[in-house]
C-alpha cells in the first residue's frame, strides 16, 4: 500500500483540480476570511467548536495508523485529535491554501502533512486509508454525493468516516438526531452574521453559514447516503443543543 509519505513526494499530484464555480466561490470566501478564522469561530461558537473536535478524537479508532482530514482548514480538527493520541500519519487536506497556511506555528503541526486537494476529487489512488475526518466541510461541497463517494474510495475496508457539520435541522428528528429549538435558531441566525459584519468585517461569509446550513442535509439525510455508499454501523451524535452534530460510520465493502 502507497504510504502518505511516498504521495507526498510527488508534487504534481497535489495540484487543486477544478470542481466547478461552486467551489471555486468558496474557495475565494475561505481565503478571504483565512486570517480571522480561528478566532471567528471560537467566538461565534463560544468555544464550543473545541470541544466538538475533542468528540471526534474521542470517536477515532485508537489503532487508526493513516487518518486524512479533508477540509482541514487551519488545521484544528486534525490537532485536536492528534493531542489526543489520536493516529499516527495525518494528512491535512484543503483546497485553499490559505486556510493550510494557518496551521503554521501550531502546536504539532510540523508532524501534519498539508496537502492543497480538492475533496471532490482526491489526488491519492486507492490507498486505504484507516479513518477520513471531516469537520465543518461537507456542508460546502458542490456535490455531497461525490464527495462521500470519494471518501469510500480512499478509504480501507473497516475504515472509518467521522464528520462534524451544522446540518439542516430535521423537525421530525428525534433524540440524538434533533437539531435546535426555534428560539435559538433564530438567535444564531441573527448572531452569526451580526457578529461576523461588526467582528469579522464580512457579512456576506458568515451569512453563508446560515445560509449553507438551511441548504444543506439532515443528519438523518446524511446518515442515509453513507449508508448508500456501503456504510454501516452509523451514528448520530448532538452537541451542544442540536447546533452541531457528529454523524459516523464504518466502510463494509
Ligand atoms: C469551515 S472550514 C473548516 C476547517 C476545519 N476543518 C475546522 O474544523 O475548523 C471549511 C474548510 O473546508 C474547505 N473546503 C470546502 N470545500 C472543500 C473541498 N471541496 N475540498 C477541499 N476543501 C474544501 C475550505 O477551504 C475551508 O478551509
Amino acid at each position: 500500500m502507497a504510504r502518505f509519505e511516498d504521495i507526498h513526494g510527488r508534487d504534481e499530484s497535489w495540484a487543486v483540480r477544478d470542481t466547478g464555480a461552486h467551489s471555486r466561490t468558496v474557495r475565494s470566501m475561505f481565503a478571504r476570511i483565512a486570517r480571522v478564522y480561528d478566532f471567528m469561530n471560537h467566538l461565534l461558537s463560544l468555544n464550543r467548536d473545541k470541544a466538538w473536535r475533542k468528540r471526534v478524537a474521542a470517536r477515532l479508532d485508537h489503532d487508526a495508523w493513516e487518518v486524512l482530514d479533508l477540509c482541514a482548514g487551519t488545521g484544528d480538527l486534525a490537532l485536536a485529535a492528534m493531542a489526543a493520541g489520536k493516529g499516527r500519519v495525518w494528512v491535512a487536506a484543503d483546497f485553499c491554501p490559505e486556510m493550510l497556511a494557518g496551521s503554521r506555528g501550531k502546536r504539532g503541526a510540523e508532524s501534519l502533512q498539508l496537502a492543497a486537494a480538492d475533496a471532490l476529487a482526491l489526488p491519492f489512488r486507492e490507498i486505504g486509508v484507516d479513518a477520513v475526518t471531516v469537520g465543518f466541510g461537507v456542508r460546502n461541497f458542490a456535490d455531497v454525493r461525490r464527495g462521500v463517494q470519494e471518501i469510500a474510495r480512499v478509504l480501507r475496508p473497516g475504515g472509518q468516516i467521522l464528520v462534524l457539520d451544522f446540518f439542516r435541522d430535521d423537525p421530525a428528528g428525534e433524540g440524538e438526531a434533533r437539531g435546535v429549538s426555534g428560539p435559538i435558531r433564530i438567535l444564531l441566525n441573527a448572531f452569526v452574521p451580526l457578529v461576523g459584519r461588526l467582528v469579522g468585517r464580512d457579512g456576506s461569509a458568515y451569512g453563508y453559514l446560515s445560509n449553507s446550513m438551511a441548504a444543506f442535509m439532515t443528519p438523518r439525510e446524511f446518515i442515509g447516503l453513507l449508508e448508500e455508499h456501503g456504510f454501516k454501523d452509523t451514528f448520530i451524535e448532538r452537541q451542544t443543543f442540536g447546533i452541531a452534530h457528529l454523524v459516523g460510520g464504518r466502510l463494509d465493502k
